[in-house]
């Protein structure tokens, strides 16, 4: 079936390869059986990156507004990134860090990241993916509220549409119930609390923030603050819909969870390396974090690595542990696997001698201010936003009251379609009618115009297809 290519991996053709893909692949997100049943339109097969562009098997390339699931902040084809992946290969392409055993590159980058997350931050501890690290954020809370003589604190309170990730743990954290159906969850021990969006808040960010404390409080009260351990969310909404918190959010929760000594977990798995214009969304946002959770934009998705930051708190008690438990028994065997801790590495030297923080966040003003130009006031457009180079658009029913357009309409996914018609990948998110953008932060002032000018024909295409009733949101 395949021509073995001489120094390569198999050559296929467009046909073969979906072929064989609808024959043997289990796809994450998919409607399986319609996909299996070649019920769907072909897949998507992308061939080749370069810049902030993809390109198909035909060649068509298209720019990447979304950094594929925004992790590739540093863009593709980042020579530096590539040549020292190649050469840790060479060198070591893997050895462990269990039991007394390093290697360089983790080394190194638990240094860096040390030095990028300020004093706070003691120790770090590494993964393969967003939900690895965060399932191991709920285990350290639990194992440090042990051994800090606090053995019932171990529910953790996470937001409604938070994303934390695909595990029984992370995916329970989720709060988007899209994510637990069929799977038995949410897992016992975990609990959901209101998340800030200032678009369907009513107008009053100050009340919107006390209606946010009031309920995380009366939460902790309900479930007994002696059982509360964690409360994990991201800086500003992610996969619910890029949403960033009103002023006042983040010092109004933190006073919270002070008040009931329960740990924070920030998860920036998203907003970290630059996506929101700072290196971390703790300094965009000024939030204190007892522990927080990178992936994605640590390597950039050149190789899949996480890390956990450990703070004071937490470092204590693992230090204490030893003491009653002996070694710290966790770990995987790809823990700061050397391929992902070396590209990490030249990823960060990319970010930061390209200063692409700043880049993302002059570049994310100029794009999110077009598309504000561009659609406020426009049919069924109820608000665009955007932090750095993460925001999105938001589509609602005509009139008032403020409401969701119907949801069979898919209104954000045919958007996102035909968007990819004229050669841009956006990101239907998974919560109402919002179309996420979130480019790599190399993107140039001429390639934010484009995005701006291909979202709006697909808008515009889509608008078109619907009737007035659908537009005013009457079921069909
Ligand atoms: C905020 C956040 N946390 C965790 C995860 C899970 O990461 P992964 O898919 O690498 O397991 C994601 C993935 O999108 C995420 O957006």
């Amino acid at each position: 079936m395949h021509a073995q290519a001489a120094n390569g991996p198999p050559a296929t053709t467009g046909d073969d390869v979906e072929s064989l893909d609808r024959q043997s692949l289990l796809h994450p997100f998919t409607r399986v059986s319609d996909y299996a049943a070649g019920d769907t339109p072909p897949p998507f097969v992308v061939t080749r990156a370069e810049g902030v562009s993809v390109f198909d098997q035909a060649g068509k390339g298209y720019i990447d507004g979304f950094s594929a699931l925004y992790c590739v902040n540093a863009g593709y084809g980042q020579r530096r990134i590539i040549d020292a992946m190649h050469a840790q290969a060479e060198a070591m392409p893997y050895f462990h860090i269990f039991a007394g055993a390093t290697h360089e590159p983790a080394a190194r980058l638990a240094d860096k990241l040390l030095q990028l997350a300020g004093p706070d931050m003691k120790r770090v501890f590494f993964g393969t993916s967003g939900s690895d690290a965060n399932e191991t954020q709920v285990k350290l809370v639990w194992y440090a509220n042990n051994v800090r003589g606090k053995p019932n604190k171990k529910k953790i309170i996470a937001r409604r549409r938070g994303y934390h990730g695909g595990t029984i743990v992370t995916a329970s954290l989720t709060g988007l119930p899209i994510y637990h159906q069929g799977f038995d969850l949410v897992s016992s021990f975990v609990r959901h609390t209101l998340a800030p969006d200032s678009f369907w808040g009513g107008g009053d960010d100050a009340a919107l923030v006390q209606r946010c404390m009031d309920d995380l409080e009366r939460l902790i009260l309900e479930e007994g603050p002696d059982t509360v351990g964690g409360f994990i969310a991201e800086p500003m909404i992610g996969a619910g819909g890029a949403v960033p918190p009103p002023p006042g959010y983040w010092p109004a929760i933190q006073e919270v969870l002070a008040r009931y000594d329960v740990l924070l977990i920030l998860d920036e798995v998203v907003t970290g390396f630059g996506r929101v214009g700072e290196m971390m969304g703790s300094t965009v946002w000024g939030i204190k974090p007892d522990l927080v959770t990178l992936a994605k934009g640590l390597t950039s998705g050149y190789a899949p690595l996480s890390a956990v930051l450990v703070g004071d708190k937490v470092w204590q008690a693992l230090q204490a542990g030893t003491q009653v438990h002996g070694m710290f028994g966790h770990g995987f065997t790809y823990t700061a696997h050397p391929l992902g801790a070396a590209a990490a590495l030249a990823n960060i030297a990319v970010i930061e001698d390209n200063q692409l923080c700043a880049n993302a966040r002059t570049v994310g003003a100029s794009l999110f201010s077009s598309l504000k130009q561009r659609f406020e006031g426009r049919p069924l457009v109820g608000q665009v936003r955007g932090v750095g180079l993460f925001g999105a658009v938001e589509f609602v029913a005509e009139g008032e009251p403020l409401r969701h357009l119907s949801p069979e309409l898919k209104f954000a996914a045919r958007i996102t379609t035909l968007a990819r018609g004229q050669g841009l990948l956006v990101r239907t998110m998974p919560y109402g009618d919002i179309v996420g953008l979130a480019p790599p932060l190399i993107l140039t002032h001429a390639e934010a115009d484009a995005i701006v000018d291909r979202l709006d024909c697909a808008y515009q295409a889509a608008l078109a297809e619907l009737t007035p009733s659908q537009r005013r949101g009457e079921p069909a």
